[in-house]
Order: structure tokens, then sequence, then C-alpha cells
């Protein structure tokens, strides 16, 4: 399948393995520029050259973040690089299973909200002036189902992704009139190292909960983001895209 951008380059954080990775993959097939961004080093550098051994352009950058300043650099990487930025997906997260809040495992909501919710937020505070100066663009933000629906074993993700919902709503409200278009996306749960942490058992009770009747795969969430990024969804900002198999219409 085939995007039309307006705009030649994209920033894409947690861009070494899963979604991410098959995002940066799939935007960089379509002709962007993209800056693969992870705090994972080794991972950074086989999806750059994978990339761009296949004919594409991107470069590498290695942060974190839960720290603005490296995230400030993600950015000024795609100037440098590609002499501006018109597109960001700001994907990188964690799970986090820190027991219900009664009980909750304090070190991990800190670490869940550093990472999911307030790397999000670094994303768009240093993302969106460097896409304002590129006269444009558009950002894709990651939530998940949980960001809508409630999830009593895993509070700290829940509040992370139901964050992500409403700074996106925000954003796209303080700029769409200014030329960017952002959005979150919402997938149901999808086979990456992400669930490796679950069982066979626990997993088919994941599939049961889709009535789709399987999980997702990282290429179907990257096709949904980079639709939200092409001109095709000229109109769309500020939406929740849902791409979970049916979770969510129960
Ligand atoms: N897999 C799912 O079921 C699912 C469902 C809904 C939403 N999501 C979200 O999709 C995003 C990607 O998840 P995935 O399933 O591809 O997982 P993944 O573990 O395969 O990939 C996550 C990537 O993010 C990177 N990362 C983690 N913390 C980081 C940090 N502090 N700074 C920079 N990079 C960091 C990791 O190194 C890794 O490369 C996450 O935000 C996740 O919450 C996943």
């Amino acid at each position: 399948m085939k995007y039309s951008f307006s705009g030649v380059s994209a920033l894409v954080t947690g861009a070494a393995s899963g979604i991410g990775e098959a995002t940066a993959r799939l935007l960089a097939a379509n002709g962007l520029s993209v800056v693969v961004s992870d705090r994972d080093a080794a991972a950074v550098r086989r999806v750059v050259d994978d990339i761009v051994a296949a004919g594409g352009k991107a470069a590498a950058n290695v942060a974190d973040v839960s720290r603005p300043g490296e995230v400030e650099a993600a950015v000024d990487c795609a100037v440098k690089h590609f002499g501006a930025l018109h597109f960001a997906v700001n994907n990188a997260g964690v799970g986090g299973d820190s027991g219900p809040a009664g009980e909750m495992a304090l070190d991990v909501w800190q670490r869940v909200i550093d990472i999911n919710l307030n790397g999000v937020a670094y994303g768009l505070r240093y993302e969106i002036p460097a896409i304002l100066a590129a006269g444009g663009g558009a950002i894709v933000n990651m939530s998940s189902i949980l960001g809508l629906v409630g999830a009593g074993h895993a509070p700290a993700y829940n509040a992370s992704k139901h964050g992500v919902t409403g700074l996106t709503r925000s954003a796209a409200l303080a700029y769409s009139a200014k030329g960017i278009r952002v959005n979150s996306i919402h997938p149901g749960y999808v086979d990456t190292p992400l669930l490796g942490r679950y069982d066979a058992a626990t997993r088919a009770g994941l599939v049961s909960q889709h009535p789709i009747g399987r999980l997702g795969s990282a290429g179907e969430i990257a096709h949904a983001i980079a639709f939200l990024l092409s001109d095709g969804a000229s109109f769309i900002t500020g939406s929740a895209l849902v791409a979970d198999g049916g979770y969510t219409a129960q």
C-alpha cells in the first residue's frame, strides 16, 4: 500500500522494536527520511542499516524519551540530517503491571508515567516548534485501547494512555489551524516483544477478548499510523483512531 505525504522527514520514537520499527520501515519505504530513535543503541543501528540497505533514508538517534534534553536532541537530529521535521510518531512505551491501585508499586507508577505520558509530552514540546518552522505536518501519539477503557490490573499504564488521549486532543485544538494535525492511535493487543512477559494461557485469554479472533500485528498498526500522517487523512485531527480487532466495540 502506498501513501503520499506533504513533507519529507519523520521522527519515530521507540523505533527499534515492534510497532515503532514497523512504522519506521513503512514510512521509509514510502519515501520519508526517518529518524530512528530509541534507547536501545544496537537495535537502532540494525533498523537504520536495514532501511538504508533497502534504498531508504534513515538517521540513528539514541534517546530516552523520559529525558527532555534527549528528546530535544532527537528533534535536532531530524533537522540536522534532513533539513526539517514534518512528521512525528511518539510511540516509545513500556508495559507495567503495578498491581491494582490500592496496592500499586509506586516505582512502577513513576516509571510508566515518565516514559508513556511524559515522553509524549516532551515529544510534543520539541516537535511542534520544529514542525511549525517546517511549514506544517502531522503527529501521531501512541495510546492504546487502555487509553479509552479501564483495566483494573494496570492503573499506571491505564492512566498514562488516557493521558496521551487528552494530551493529543489539547495539542490538536491548539495547532490544527496552524498546520499540524495531531491524532492518537489506540491498538488492541499486538503481537510484539511487549507481550513477551505473558504465558500461553494469558495470551489465549487476550486473543479471546478480540472479536476478530486474534492479536494484531505491528505492521497493521504501522499502516494505521502511516494513514494518519498521510495526505489521505488531511481532515482528521484530534481523533482517537481505534485499531483493536473489535475489542472496544463490546
Ligand atoms: N503491543 C501491544 O499490545 C500494544 C498495544 C497498545 C499500545 N501499545 C503501545 O505501542 C508502543 C510500542 O509498543 P510495542 O508493542 O511495539 O513494544 P516493544 O517493546 O516491541 O517496543 C517498544 C520500544 O520502545 C523502546 N523504549 C522503551 N522505553 C523507552 C524510553 N524510555 N525511551 C526510548 N525508547 C524506549 C524500547 O526500547 C522498544 O524498542 C508502546 O507505547 C505501547 O504501550 C502496544
